[in-house]
């Protein structure tokens, strides 16, 4: 069985002092956390911050990105070495928004990939078709790739710890979720591709979550379906009682299966 795992990408959002109100609002509910994983990406400038209050409790610590080397001359970049003394446990990846803003590609993504496991950092490797491919036909040939690629050359044992968000551009922030079924027909896919081109144990332990206009109101539909282990959550997670009641209903669904 694989544990559901709901995950907030606060993306360019919060100061420090917004991360703090977050966190005095947001419950410590380890019972509910011990069956649902949680994990809190923010702000680079809020991490620590974060970080110190969420040390030794259920609640994980992620990057939103990093830069595929240790130290060096890369003005304006993160070292996972730097990430790591903060405390994160995850990374985000290849995120859609990194992508198309800001022109990453498959292999560039790969080399972060590889480097997160160098420092035992679990990557959240995000996938996920445009508008334009979907309404080609493109959908499979995109998603297909971007795991290919991205995952080229990573270790099977590495493999079945990392966590692969679905993230379809359109559903981003846009407040169009993608309806459970089509969520669930392409993440279905994406574990057989997983399982022919990869390994057949690795796509039966990796988590994949469905990502993109994820809301408490939508969640258990997501949940019920049988390949969807979670959600990578942008503008729900930023309400700390949002974000809770996502992680209530991430439970509910599992167990209404
Ligand atoms: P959203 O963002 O929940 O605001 O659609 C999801 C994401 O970008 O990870």
């Amino acid at each position: 069985m694989r544990k559901p795992i709901i995950i907030a990408n606060w993306k360019m959002y919060k100061t420090v002092e917004e991360g703090r109100k977050f966190i005095a609002e947001f419950p410590l509910d380890k019972e509910l956390f011990s069956e649902v994983e949680v994990a809190i990406c923010p702000t680079f400038t809020a991490l620590q911050t974060v970080g110190e209050v969420f040390r030794n409790t259920d609640v994980k610590l992620g990057a939103q990105n990093l830069y595929p080397v240790d130290e060096g001359a890369f003005t304006g970049e993160i070292s996972p070495v730097m990430l790591k003394e903060l405390g994160c446990s995850y990374v985000i990846l290849g995120h859609s928004e990194r992508r198309h803003i800001l022109n990453e590609t498959d292999s560039f993504i790969n080399r972060k990939v590889k480097c997160a496991f160098k420092h035992e950092l679990l990557p959240i490797l995000c996938i996920g078709e445009t508008l334009e491919e979907r309404q080609k036909g493109k959908t499979e040939e995109v998603c297909i790739h971007q795991i290919i690629e991205g995952l080229e050359d990573i270790d099977t044992k590495d493999l079945a710890r990392m966590v692969l968000a679905y993230e379809p551009v359109w559903a981003i922030g846009s407040g169009i979720n993608a309806s459970a079924d089509e969520a669930e027909e392409t993440i279905a896919l994406i574990r057989d591709v997983i399982g022919e081109n990869l390994d057949k144990e690795v796509a039966e332990k990796m988590r994949i979550q469905y990502g993109g206009s994820v809301k408490p109101g939508n969640i258990k539909e997501f949940m019920k379906k049988e390949n969807i282990d979670g959600a990578l959550v942008g503008g729900a997670s930023l309400k700390a009682d949002s974000f809770y009641e996502i992680i209530k209903g991430a439970r509910g669904g599992k167990e209404e299966e």
